[in-house]
């Protein structure tokens, strides 16, 4: 099988997939729909991060794809429910740049309770204005983190071995990590010396953060987004540090980001003790080869076994593979009697079913079959006939 790696994707990637036997061509650059058309053919596994736009178009004309992984977290630039439809399964990696994150958010708690951005601004400009005012050792002080997910949750920690108290405040029930407390919001604003924010992206949590949640902070408190840029209302944050209300802040994601690199405008530029980042929260060569590893070990085993556990697109299935069976898989709109229809097809050709799995997820279904005979080529035509199938493959013969 071929794999294309777009995006100079970590080579941990194109190594794995050419140890377990596939063929690998990597670009550097993103590629415009255009560009990548002239490729695609033949492709069986492409690999993206977040630039690469995947449309409907690509897909319907790229018949022999089976997966496209995302080298990243988001999904947004692929069009999931064309690779649904097509039966492309879509790979992401949610987690690998979790710790990253709460490494650069506890760096930056420590250079924003010091103003080590203040000072080192000053001194480039050379300016020497040595002073101990407003400035502070972290111990002690009570952080509030907000949304204790796996990022939330791994500040908590890192936080805590440095003399923080921690406060927590969550709409999931998660469980509270050492000695950190779960709070509720109002609570949380009153009582952290600092704010960080941690909360995923969906809509209820635009602008979660404006004024009146600052006005309830604590006179000279810290705040810091590393989340999602539609959290924060910023013109509201900018008023409140000009007014003295917050003592400084650290911005990584903003409401509209640029696509590459170049200019680039938000209210918060030019106030004193206010770190801002290009969205480089997950940004680590470690991250990436994380990333790199996970995606590309979760592409093989759905090339090779079919389980598509941790997929964003398909139902999840695993099923263990065993010595001397055949394996079927089976990808079609969530029907009744899809499986008995299945099943009838195997049935009428006296091959015994060892062992099956079957999940659905909204409107697709997706089973895998182990059974006792080669699958030959009239058989998978027979299981494409079925009405609502969407992809058959015949693997491990
Ligand atoms: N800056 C970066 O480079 C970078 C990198 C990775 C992730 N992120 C962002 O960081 C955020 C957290 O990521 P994660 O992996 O920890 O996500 P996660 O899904 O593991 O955790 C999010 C937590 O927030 C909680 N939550 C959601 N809405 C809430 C609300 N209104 N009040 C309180 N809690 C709420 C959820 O219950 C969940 O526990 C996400 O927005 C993600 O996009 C940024």
């Amino acid at each position: 099988m071929k794999v294309l790696l777009l995006e100079n994707i970590s080579g941990i990637a194109a190594q794995l997939f050419a140890r377990r036997g596939f063929t690998v061509e990597t670009v550097p650059s993103a590629l415009d729909e255009a560009a990548l058309l002239e490729r695609i053919g033949g492709v069986s596994i492409l690999g993206v991060r977040s630039k690469t736009p995947i449309t409907r178009g690509l897909i319907e004309r790229a018949p022999e794809l089976l997966a496209i992984g995302a080298f990243c977290i988001g999904v947004d630039r692929i069009d999931r429910a064309a690779c649904s439809d097509r039966g492309v399964a879509v790979f992401n990696d949610p987690h690998s740049n979790s710790r990253s994150v709460a490494e650069l958010a506890l760096g930056e708690i420590i250079m924003l309770a010091r103003r080590v951005f203040a000072s080192s601004t000053e001194l480039h400009r050379g300016d020497w204005t040595k002073s101990a005012s407003g400035c502070h050792e972290v111990r002690g002080l009570t952080l509030g983190i907000v949304g204790y997910g796996k990022i939330g949750s791994q500040l908590s920690d890192l936080a805590e071995a440095l003399g923080l108290r921690v406060i927590f405040h969550d709409v999931a029930e998660v469980l509270a990590r050492g000695n950190a407390k779960r709070t509720s919001l109002p609570d949380l604003l009153e009582a952290a010396d600092i704010v960080t924010v941690h909360v995923d992206g969906r809509p209820q949590n635009a602008r979660m953060f404006a004024e009146q949640q600052f006005q309830c902070m604590k006179p000279g408190a810290l705040f810091l987004n590393l989340a999602r840029g539609s959290v924060v209302d910023y013109d509201a944050l900018a008023s409140a540090l000009r007014s003295g209300r917050l003592g400084g802040a650290a911005v990584d994601v903003y409401p509209e980001e640029p696509e590459g690199n170049g200019s680039f405008a938000t209210p918060l530029q030019g106030l004193p003790n206010v770190i801002l980042t290009p969205h480089v929260g997950g940004s680590t060569e470690q991250a990436q080869e994380h990333i790199g590893r996970f995606v590309s070990s979760r592409l093989v085993e759905y090339a090779q076994t079919g389980n598509t556990l941790m997929s964003v697109n398909l139902p999840q299935c695993h099923l263990d593979l065993a010595a001397g069976t055949h394996r079927l898989t089976h990808l079609h709109r969530n029907m009744p009697g899809m499986l008995l229809h299945i099943n009838e097809v195997l049935a009428e050709r006296n091959i015994n079913i060892e062992r099956q799995v079957l999940d659905t997820r909204g409107e697709l279904g997706y089973a895998i079959y182990d059974v006792n005979a080669a699958l030959g080529e009239d058989l998978i035509k027979k299981l494409h006939q079925i009405p609502h199938t969407i992809r058959v493959r015949s693997l491990l013969q």
